[in-house]
Protein backbone atom coordinates (compact mmCIF):
# COMPACT_ATOMS: atom_id res chain seq x y z
CA UNK A 1 0.00 0.00 0.00
CA UNK A 2 2.47 2.71 -1.31
CA UNK A 3 4.95 4.52 0.56
CA UNK A 4 3.67 3.20 3.74
CA UNK A 5 4.33 -0.51 2.74
CA UNK A 6 7.91 0.36 2.29
CA UNK A 7 8.20 1.58 6.01
CA UNK A 8 10.15 0.25 8.63
CA UNK A 9 9.18 -0.23 12.26
CA UNK A 10 11.51 -0.43 14.79
CA UNK A 11 10.22 -0.90 18.61
CA UNK A 12 12.16 1.72 21.00
CA UNK A 13 10.11 1.39 23.76
CA UNK A 14 7.23 -0.37 25.76
CA UNK A 15 4.12 2.05 26.96
CA UNK A 16 1.93 -0.41 27.81
CA UNK A 17 1.01 -3.90 28.59
CA UNK A 18 -2.24 -5.06 28.86
CA UNK A 19 -3.93 -8.91 28.64
CA UNK A 20 -3.77 -9.39 24.73
CA UNK A 21 -0.32 -7.52 23.41
CA UNK A 22 1.98 -4.60 23.98
CA UNK A 23 1.73 -1.41 22.78
CA UNK A 24 5.48 0.56 21.79
CA UNK A 25 6.82 3.32 20.94
CA UNK A 26 8.63 2.58 17.92
CA UNK A 27 10.58 4.47 15.07
CA UNK A 28 9.20 4.82 11.27
CA UNK A 29 11.71 4.11 9.20
CA UNK A 30 10.55 5.60 5.66
CA UNK A 31 12.76 6.20 2.43
CA UNK A 32 12.31 9.62 1.71
CA UNK A 33 10.80 10.96 5.14
CA UNK A 34 12.32 11.73 8.23
CA UNK A 35 12.11 9.58 10.63
CA UNK A 36 8.82 9.64 12.52
CA UNK A 37 7.67 8.28 15.98
CA UNK A 38 4.10 5.81 15.97
CA UNK A 39 3.20 3.63 18.26
CA UNK A 40 2.77 -0.07 17.68
CA UNK A 41 0.28 -2.48 19.13
CA UNK A 42 1.35 -6.52 19.15
CA UNK A 43 0.06 -9.41 20.72
CA UNK A 44 1.92 -11.58 23.05
CA UNK A 45 4.88 -13.87 21.46
CA UNK A 46 2.93 -16.58 22.80
CA UNK A 47 -0.37 -15.58 21.13
CA UNK A 48 0.76 -14.49 17.96
CA UNK A 49 0.41 -18.38 16.33
CA UNK A 50 -3.48 -18.21 18.04
CA UNK A 51 -5.63 -18.05 15.24
CA UNK A 52 -8.31 -15.91 17.45
CA UNK A 53 -6.26 -13.92 18.80
CA UNK A 54 -4.74 -12.80 15.47
CA UNK A 55 -8.09 -12.21 14.40
CA UNK A 56 -8.91 -9.85 16.78
CA UNK A 57 -6.25 -7.89 16.10
CA UNK A 58 -6.77 -8.00 12.64
CA UNK A 59 -10.13 -7.35 12.87
CA UNK A 60 -9.14 -3.93 15.12
CA UNK A 61 -6.98 -3.08 12.60
CA UNK A 62 -9.33 -3.38 9.56
CA UNK A 63 -12.74 -1.37 12.29
CA UNK A 64 -9.86 1.64 12.65
CA UNK A 65 -8.85 1.72 9.18
CA UNK A 66 -12.64 2.75 8.14
CA UNK A 67 -12.44 5.78 10.64
CA UNK A 68 -10.84 9.11 9.35
CA UNK A 69 -11.90 11.22 12.45
CA UNK A 70 -9.86 14.25 13.80
CA UNK A 71 -10.95 12.30 17.38
CA UNK A 72 -9.48 9.10 16.37
CA UNK A 73 -6.23 7.85 16.12
CA UNK A 74 -5.58 6.95 12.69
CA UNK A 75 -4.69 3.63 12.00
CA UNK A 76 -1.42 3.92 9.78
CA UNK A 77 -0.53 0.46 8.75
CA UNK A 78 -1.11 -3.16 9.79
CA UNK A 79 1.99 -5.37 9.53
CA UNK A 80 3.94 -8.73 9.76
CA UNK A 81 6.76 -8.05 11.83
CA UNK A 82 9.47 -10.74 11.95
CA UNK A 83 5.86 -12.91 11.84
CA UNK A 84 4.22 -11.07 14.29
CA UNK A 85 0.99 -8.94 13.03
CA UNK A 86 1.75 -5.14 14.32
CA UNK A 87 -1.15 -2.72 14.46
CA UNK A 88 0.98 0.73 13.69
CA UNK A 89 -0.96 3.79 14.73
CA UNK A 90 0.19 7.53 14.90
CA UNK A 91 1.44 8.52 18.61
CA UNK A 92 -0.23 11.06 20.26
CA UNK A 93 1.46 12.73 23.00
CA UNK A 94 -0.79 12.86 25.50
CA UNK A 95 -2.46 11.25 28.95
CA UNK A 96 -5.52 9.29 29.10
CA UNK A 97 -8.22 10.65 30.60
CA UNK A 98 -8.55 8.11 33.17
CA UNK A 99 -4.94 9.52 34.77
CA UNK A 100 -5.83 12.95 34.49
CA UNK A 101 -9.26 12.18 36.32
CA UNK A 102 -7.25 10.36 38.69
CA UNK A 103 -4.62 12.90 39.44
CA UNK A 104 -7.00 15.51 40.09
CA UNK A 105 -8.93 13.37 42.41
CA UNK A 106 -5.75 12.78 44.18
CA UNK A 107 -5.52 16.38 44.75
CA UNK A 108 -9.40 16.35 45.68
CA UNK A 109 -9.70 18.93 42.36
CA UNK A 110 -12.89 18.53 40.05
CA UNK A 111 -12.13 18.50 36.68
CA UNK A 112 -13.42 22.29 35.13
CA UNK A 113 -16.73 21.73 33.80
CA UNK A 114 -15.79 22.92 30.46
CA UNK A 115 -12.49 21.43 30.11
CA UNK A 116 -14.49 17.79 31.02
CA UNK A 117 -16.96 18.95 28.66
CA UNK A 118 -14.38 19.77 25.66
CA UNK A 119 -12.94 16.32 26.60
CA UNK A 120 -15.84 14.31 26.72
CA UNK A 121 -17.43 16.56 23.20
CA UNK A 122 -14.10 15.27 21.67
CA UNK A 123 -14.62 11.84 22.64
CA UNK A 124 -18.03 11.46 21.36
CA UNK A 125 -17.63 12.88 18.27
CA UNK A 126 -14.95 10.71 17.59
CA UNK A 127 -17.37 7.71 18.75
CA UNK A 128 -20.24 9.18 16.35
CA UNK A 129 -18.07 8.87 13.46
CA UNK A 130 -17.16 5.51 14.45
CA UNK A 131 -20.81 4.56 14.92
CA UNK A 132 -21.31 6.28 11.41
CA UNK A 133 -18.44 4.02 9.35
CA UNK A 134 -19.29 2.34 6.43
CA UNK A 135 -17.73 -0.53 3.97
CA UNK A 136 -16.30 0.20 0.75
CA UNK A 137 -19.80 -0.29 -0.68
CA UNK A 138 -21.31 2.21 1.60
CA UNK A 139 -23.04 0.03 4.20
CA UNK A 140 -22.82 0.88 7.09
CA UNK A 141 -20.76 -1.25 9.71
CA UNK A 142 -22.64 -0.41 12.97
CA UNK A 143 -19.73 -0.18 14.54
CA UNK A 144 -19.49 -0.34 18.99
CA UNK A 145 -16.59 0.70 20.62
CA UNK A 146 -17.56 -1.21 23.74
CA UNK A 147 -15.01 -0.36 25.53
CA UNK A 148 -15.35 3.80 25.46
CA UNK A 149 -13.59 3.84 28.99
CA UNK A 150 -11.23 6.60 29.97
CA UNK A 151 -8.40 4.76 29.43
CA UNK A 152 -9.28 4.38 26.29
CA UNK A 153 -9.57 8.36 25.60
CA UNK A 154 -6.15 10.33 24.69
CA UNK A 155 -5.70 13.39 25.66
CA UNK A 156 -3.93 15.50 23.52
CA UNK A 157 -0.89 17.91 24.57
CA UNK A 158 -2.79 19.71 21.74
CA UNK A 159 -6.35 20.30 23.70
CA UNK A 160 -7.63 17.31 21.51
CA UNK A 161 -9.00 14.28 22.75
CA UNK A 162 -9.05 11.30 20.88
CA UNK A 163 -10.80 7.68 20.98
CA UNK A 164 -8.33 4.56 20.96
CA UNK A 165 -8.48 0.80 21.12
CA UNK A 166 -10.73 -0.89 19.22
CA UNK A 167 -10.04 -4.30 20.31
CA UNK A 168 -13.15 -5.15 21.34
CA UNK A 169 -15.25 -3.29 19.26
CA UNK A 170 -18.52 -4.66 17.50
CA UNK A 171 -19.08 -4.58 13.39
CA UNK A 172 -20.96 -5.69 10.94
CA UNK A 173 -17.72 -7.35 9.30
CA UNK A 174 -16.17 -8.55 12.51
CA UNK A 175 -14.34 -11.66 11.08
CA UNK A 176 -13.97 -12.88 14.74
CA UNK A 177 -16.50 -13.16 18.00
CA UNK A 178 -15.08 -12.37 20.81
CA UNK A 179 -16.41 -15.55 23.60
CA UNK A 180 -19.76 -16.14 24.59
CA UNK A 181 -19.71 -15.07 28.43
CA UNK A 182 -16.91 -12.68 28.49
CA UNK A 183 -17.45 -9.50 29.43
CA UNK A 184 -16.37 -6.92 26.87
CA UNK A 185 -15.20 -3.64 28.42
CA UNK A 186 -14.16 -2.49 31.62
CA UNK A 187 -16.79 -3.03 34.53
CA UNK A 188 -17.36 -0.01 36.01
CA UNK A 189 -18.92 1.57 32.26
CA UNK A 190 -20.13 -0.92 31.08
CA UNK A 191 -23.95 -1.09 29.39
CA UNK A 192 -26.60 -3.20 31.42
CA UNK A 193 -26.91 -4.83 27.50
CA UNK A 194 -23.86 -5.53 27.98
CA UNK A 195 -23.34 -7.62 31.05
CA UNK A 196 -26.23 -9.55 29.99
CA UNK A 197 -24.95 -10.32 26.61
CA UNK A 198 -27.86 -8.98 24.73
CA UNK A 199 -27.31 -6.97 21.64
CA UNK A 200 -25.54 -3.60 21.77
CA UNK A 201 -25.34 -0.83 19.60
CA UNK A 202 -23.72 3.00 19.64
CA UNK A 203 -26.26 3.81 22.81
CA UNK A 204 -23.60 1.76 24.93
CA UNK A 205 -20.77 3.98 24.23
CA UNK A 206 -23.43 6.64 25.01
CA UNK A 207 -23.53 5.03 28.89
CA UNK A 208 -19.58 4.61 29.57
CA UNK A 209 -19.37 8.32 28.36
CA UNK A 210 -22.00 8.92 30.94
CA UNK A 211 -20.22 7.64 33.32
CA UNK A 212 -16.84 9.61 32.65
CA UNK A 213 -18.93 12.40 32.58
CA UNK A 214 -20.60 11.86 36.27
CA UNK A 215 -16.94 10.96 37.62
CA UNK A 216 -15.39 13.63 36.13
CA UNK A 217 -17.91 15.99 37.44
CA UNK A 218 -18.48 14.40 40.60
CA UNK A 219 -14.67 14.16 41.56
CA UNK A 220 -15.28 10.31 42.57
CA UNK A 221 -15.43 7.03 40.83
CA UNK A 222 -18.80 6.00 40.76
CA UNK A 223 -18.25 2.46 41.98
CA UNK A 224 -14.86 2.91 43.75
CA UNK A 225 -13.81 -0.01 45.55
CA UNK A 226 -16.18 -2.16 44.82
CA UNK A 227 -15.58 -6.13 43.50
CA UNK A 228 -16.02 -6.70 39.83
CA UNK A 229 -19.17 -8.64 40.61
CA UNK A 230 -20.92 -5.82 42.63
CA UNK A 231 -20.46 -3.31 40.28
CA UNK A 232 -21.73 -5.30 37.33
CA UNK A 233 -24.87 -5.82 40.28
CA UNK A 234 -25.32 -2.32 41.02
CA UNK A 235 -25.60 -0.87 37.27
CA UNK A 236 -27.89 -3.90 36.90
CA UNK A 237 -30.12 -2.81 39.67
CA UNK A 238 -29.34 0.63 37.99
CA UNK A 239 -28.14 1.60 41.56
CA UNK A 240 -26.72 5.15 40.18
CA UNK A 241 -26.82 8.10 42.32
CA UNK A 242 -26.64 11.65 40.90
CA UNK A 243 -23.96 13.69 40.86
CA UNK A 244 -25.45 16.78 42.84
CA UNK A 245 -25.56 13.70 45.65
CA UNK A 246 -21.74 13.77 45.49
CA UNK A 247 -20.54 17.23 44.40
CA UNK A 248 -21.63 20.32 45.50
CA UNK A 249 -23.07 22.71 42.50
CA UNK A 250 -24.68 20.47 40.61
CA UNK A 251 -27.79 21.80 38.42
CA UNK A 252 -30.89 20.09 37.92
CA UNK A 253 -30.49 20.29 34.29
CA UNK A 254 -26.46 18.56 34.89
CA UNK A 255 -27.98 15.59 37.26
CA UNK A 256 -30.83 15.06 34.45
CA UNK A 257 -28.52 15.08 30.91
CA UNK A 258 -26.28 12.64 33.32
CA UNK A 259 -28.97 10.01 34.43
CA UNK A 260 -31.00 10.31 30.43
CA UNK A 261 -26.89 9.40 29.65
CA UNK A 262 -27.06 6.31 32.28
CA UNK A 263 -30.83 5.33 31.68
CA UNK A 264 -30.90 1.45 31.88
CA UNK A 265 -33.01 0.80 29.18
CA UNK A 266 -30.99 2.30 25.75
CA UNK A 267 -34.37 3.48 24.66
CA UNK A 268 -34.38 6.00 26.80
CA UNK A 269 -30.29 7.51 26.71
CA UNK A 270 -29.35 10.24 23.96
CA UNK A 271 -30.04 8.13 20.56
CA UNK A 272 -26.40 8.46 19.51
CA UNK A 273 -23.15 10.49 20.38
CA UNK A 274 -24.19 13.31 18.61
CA UNK A 275 -27.12 13.66 20.14
CA UNK A 276 -25.42 13.30 23.63
CA UNK A 277 -22.75 15.66 22.20
CA UNK A 278 -24.87 18.46 21.40
CA UNK A 279 -26.63 18.21 24.85
CA UNK A 280 -23.71 18.44 26.45
CA UNK A 281 -22.22 21.03 24.67
CA UNK A 282 -25.86 23.05 25.50
CA UNK A 283 -25.46 21.94 29.42
CA UNK A 284 -21.72 23.27 29.59
CA UNK A 285 -20.29 25.16 27.13
CA UNK A 286 -16.68 23.75 26.15
CA UNK A 287 -13.86 25.58 26.79
CA UNK A 288 -10.59 26.18 24.53
CA UNK A 289 -8.07 23.57 23.39
CA UNK A 290 -5.97 25.91 24.68
CA UNK A 291 -7.54 25.58 28.39
CA UNK A 292 -7.54 21.64 27.86
CA UNK A 293 -3.70 21.71 26.93
CA UNK A 294 -2.65 23.13 30.00
CA UNK A 295 -4.67 21.34 32.34
CA UNK A 296 -3.13 18.08 30.42
CA UNK A 297 0.69 19.83 30.73
CA UNK A 298 -0.04 20.62 34.39
CA UNK A 299 -1.85 17.41 35.31
CA UNK A 300 -0.50 14.88 33.32
CA UNK A 301 3.27 16.26 33.95
CA UNK A 302 4.37 12.97 35.63
CA UNK A 303 2.89 11.05 32.77
CA UNK A 304 4.30 13.21 29.81
CA UNK A 305 7.60 13.35 31.61
CA UNK A 306 7.62 9.34 31.76
CA UNK A 307 6.82 8.67 28.01
CA UNK A 308 9.32 11.14 27.42
CA UNK A 309 11.99 10.19 29.65
CA UNK A 310 11.63 6.16 28.30
CA UNK A 311 11.86 7.89 24.54
CA UNK A 312 14.80 9.72 25.49
CA UNK A 313 16.50 6.68 27.20
CA UNK A 314 15.56 4.51 24.25
CA UNK A 315 17.08 6.44 21.93
CA UNK A 316 20.15 7.02 24.07
CA UNK A 317 20.77 3.12 24.55
CA UNK A 318 21.30 3.48 20.74
CA UNK A 319 24.73 4.24 21.41
CA UNK A 320 24.52 8.42 21.57
CA UNK A 321 23.83 9.11 25.58
CA UNK A 322 24.06 12.13 26.15
CA UNK A 323 23.23 13.66 29.91
CA UNK A 324 20.92 16.50 28.53
CA UNK A 325 18.18 14.23 26.99
CA UNK A 326 15.64 15.31 28.62
CA UNK A 327 12.56 15.62 26.28
CA UNK A 328 11.20 15.41 23.22
CA UNK A 329 12.52 17.66 21.52
CA UNK A 330 15.99 16.83 22.90
CA UNK A 331 15.52 13.33 21.46
CA UNK A 332 15.10 14.45 18.18
CA UNK A 333 18.26 16.76 19.01
CA UNK A 334 19.98 13.11 19.55
CA UNK A 335 18.42 11.53 16.29
CA UNK A 336 19.33 14.90 14.91
CA UNK A 337 23.05 14.37 15.93
CA UNK A 338 23.13 11.32 13.89
CA UNK A 339 21.88 12.31 10.70
CA UNK A 340 23.87 14.84 10.70
CA UNK A 341 26.97 13.01 11.13
CA UNK A 342 26.00 11.79 7.67
CA UNK A 343 24.20 14.80 5.83
CA UNK A 344 26.64 18.01 6.85
CA UNK A 345 26.58 20.97 8.50
CA UNK A 346 23.81 22.64 7.08
CA UNK A 347 21.44 20.45 9.57
CA UNK A 348 24.24 20.70 12.63
CA UNK A 349 23.63 24.30 12.21
CA UNK A 350 19.40 23.98 12.87
CA UNK A 351 20.55 21.78 15.67
CA UNK A 352 22.47 24.48 17.60
CA UNK A 353 20.01 27.19 16.65
CA UNK A 354 17.23 24.47 18.10
CA UNK A 355 19.53 24.10 20.68
CA UNK A 356 19.76 26.90 22.00
CA UNK A 357 15.25 27.96 21.47
CA UNK A 358 15.08 25.14 23.29
CA UNK A 359 16.48 26.86 26.50
CA UNK A 360 13.89 28.96 26.49
CA UNK A 361 10.51 29.21 27.94
CA UNK A 362 6.98 27.71 26.13
CA UNK A 363 6.65 29.93 23.13
CA UNK A 364 10.55 29.18 22.30
CA UNK A 365 9.25 25.71 22.64
CA UNK A 366 6.28 25.63 20.04
CA UNK A 367 9.00 27.52 17.77
CA UNK A 368 11.72 24.86 18.43
CA UNK A 369 9.58 22.37 17.49
CA UNK A 370 8.69 23.80 14.11
CA UNK A 371 12.88 23.97 13.99
CA UNK A 372 12.80 20.20 14.18
CA UNK A 373 9.87 19.76 12.09
CA UNK A 374 11.57 21.48 9.10
CA UNK A 375 11.64 18.66 6.46
CA UNK A 376 13.92 15.60 5.82
CA UNK A 377 15.45 16.28 9.43
CA UNK A 378 14.99 14.15 12.88
CA UNK A 379 11.82 12.40 13.90
CA UNK A 380 8.53 13.59 13.63
CA UNK A 381 4.94 12.87 14.68
CA UNK A 382 3.17 11.83 11.25
CA UNK A 383 0.85 14.74 10.98
CA UNK A 384 -0.88 14.11 7.42
CA UNK A 385 -3.64 11.61 7.15
CA UNK A 386 -2.73 8.39 6.86
CA UNK A 387 -3.69 6.27 3.46
CA UNK A 388 -6.70 4.13 4.06
CA UNK A 389 -5.54 0.90 4.82
CA UNK A 390 -6.67 -2.31 2.99
CA UNK A 391 -7.35 -4.75 5.86
CA UNK A 392 -7.62 -8.36 3.98
N1 LIG B 1 -1.61 6.18 19.57
C1 LIG B 1 -1.22 6.29 20.84
N2 LIG B 1 -0.50 7.36 21.24
C2 LIG B 1 -0.10 7.45 22.53
N3 LIG B 1 -0.34 6.53 23.48
C3 LIG B 1 -1.04 5.45 23.13
C4 LIG B 1 -1.51 5.26 21.81
N4 LIG B 1 -2.15 4.08 21.73
C5 LIG B 1 -2.10 3.56 22.97
N5 LIG B 1 -1.42 4.35 23.82
C6 LIG B 1 -1.15 4.09 25.25
O1 LIG B 1 -1.13 2.69 25.45
C7 LIG B 1 -2.20 2.29 26.33
C8 LIG B 1 -2.77 0.96 25.86
O2 LIG B 1 -3.28 1.08 24.54
P1 LIG B 1 -4.57 0.28 24.07
O3 LIG B 1 -5.73 0.68 24.90
O4 LIG B 1 -4.72 0.44 22.60
O5 LIG B 1 -4.10 -1.21 24.37
P2 LIG B 1 -4.79 -2.38 25.13
O6 LIG B 1 -3.78 -3.46 25.23
O7 LIG B 1 -6.07 -2.66 24.46
O8 LIG B 1 -5.06 -1.82 26.55
P3 LIG B 1 -6.20 -2.20 27.54
O9 LIG B 1 -6.42 -3.67 27.44
O10 LIG B 1 -5.64 -1.74 28.85
O11 LIG B 1 -7.39 -1.40 27.11
C9 LIG B 1 -3.19 3.45 26.31
O12 LIG B 1 -3.96 3.53 27.48
C10 LIG B 1 -2.27 4.65 26.14
O13 LIG B 1 -1.71 5.01 27.38
MG1 LIG C 1 -7.17 0.16 26.02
Amino acid sequence: MGGESRARYEPLVELARGGMGTVYLARCVAPGQPDGIVVMKRLHAHLSDDAEFVGMLRDEARIASRIRHPNVVPLLNFVDIDAHPTLIQEYVESCTLASLLGAMRRESTPAPRGILSRILCDALDGLDAAHDAKDDHGRPLSVVHRDASPQNILVGVDGRSRVIDFGIAKAEDRQTTTRVGVLKGKAGYVAPEQILDHPVDRRADVFAIGIALHEGVSGRRLFDGDAVAVTLRRILEHDICPPSSRAPGVAQSLDALVLTALAHDPRARFASARAFREALEAEIPPSSREAVAALVRYYGASELARRRDLLAGAVADEGDADDTVVDARTVKLVLERRRAAVTGSVVLMGLIFASALALQGSASQRAAGAAFGAPKAGVSTPTTSPPTVPIP
